[in-house]
């Protein structure tokens, strides 16, 4: 309860940005991570984790040599995630810093990004920089997941996202549906080639 009602407060604050009244299900959490190997010498990047529901999943498989960072640009959100999951680096920032946030810790490329970030309602110029920026960090071989509402899915905006993902991995995403959540969410993985 007290995670939903810090995302409800900090969307009131800043809906944009925040993109979501609500944090998602453990179901959609558990998908967004399904498949990935986190053992090992693994770096994995979450973007927009927000009240953490999805770094609680990306914990529960982290291997012991493994690296994760975890970057919100909101200072409650990146408190309450240092607080609660001492195996994540939390790191307050914006996204769009990705390179320059592993160039810093030596982790440079990232073997796997998982993004909870609202691109729906990010600006434009906002969501093409954090893009690129995902384009340049991912080593060839790694994955980036993220996930669209299907009542969002077939609009413009989501396909010219998509579209636009894809033309950064070099080729298409696999896609899964994920029904448990509110409202029911497809999980989208790219593979960069
Ligand atoms: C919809 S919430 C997602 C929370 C969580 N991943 C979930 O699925 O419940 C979006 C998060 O993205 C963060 N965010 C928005 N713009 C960002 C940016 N440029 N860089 C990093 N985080 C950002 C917000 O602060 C918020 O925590």
């Amino acid at each position: 309860m007290n995670e939903h009602l810090l995302m409800l407060g900090r969307f009131v604050r800043s809906p944009r940005t925040v993109g979501a009244v609500a944090p998602s299900s453990r179901a959609l959490a558990a998908e967004m991570v399904r498949g990935l190997d986190l053992s090992g010498r693994t770096t994995v990047v979450e973007l927009g984790p927000g009240t953490g529901v999805v770094t609680r999943a990306i914990a529960a498989t982290l291997g012991p040599e493994a690296h994760a960072l975890a970057i919100d640009v909101e200072p409650a959100f990146v408190a309450s995630i240092a607080a609660r999951y001492p195996r994540i680096e939390a790191v307050c920032a914006s996204a769009a810093d990705l390179s320059s946030l592993l160039r810093a810790r030596g982790t440079f490329p990232a073997d796997h990004i998982i993004s909870g970030l609202p691109f729906a309602s990010l600006p434009g110029e906002v969501t093409t920089s954090i893009l690129d920026a995902i384009g340049a960090s991912l080593r060839p071989g790694g994955t980036f997941t993220t996930f669209q509402y299907l009542n969002g899915y077939p609009t413009p905006l989501a396909g010219t996202f998509r579209q636009a993902m894809t033309a950064r991995m070099g080729s298409g995403p696999a896609r899964r549906v994920v029904w448990r959540n509110i409202p029911p969410a497809f999980v989208l993985r790219w593979r960069h080639q």
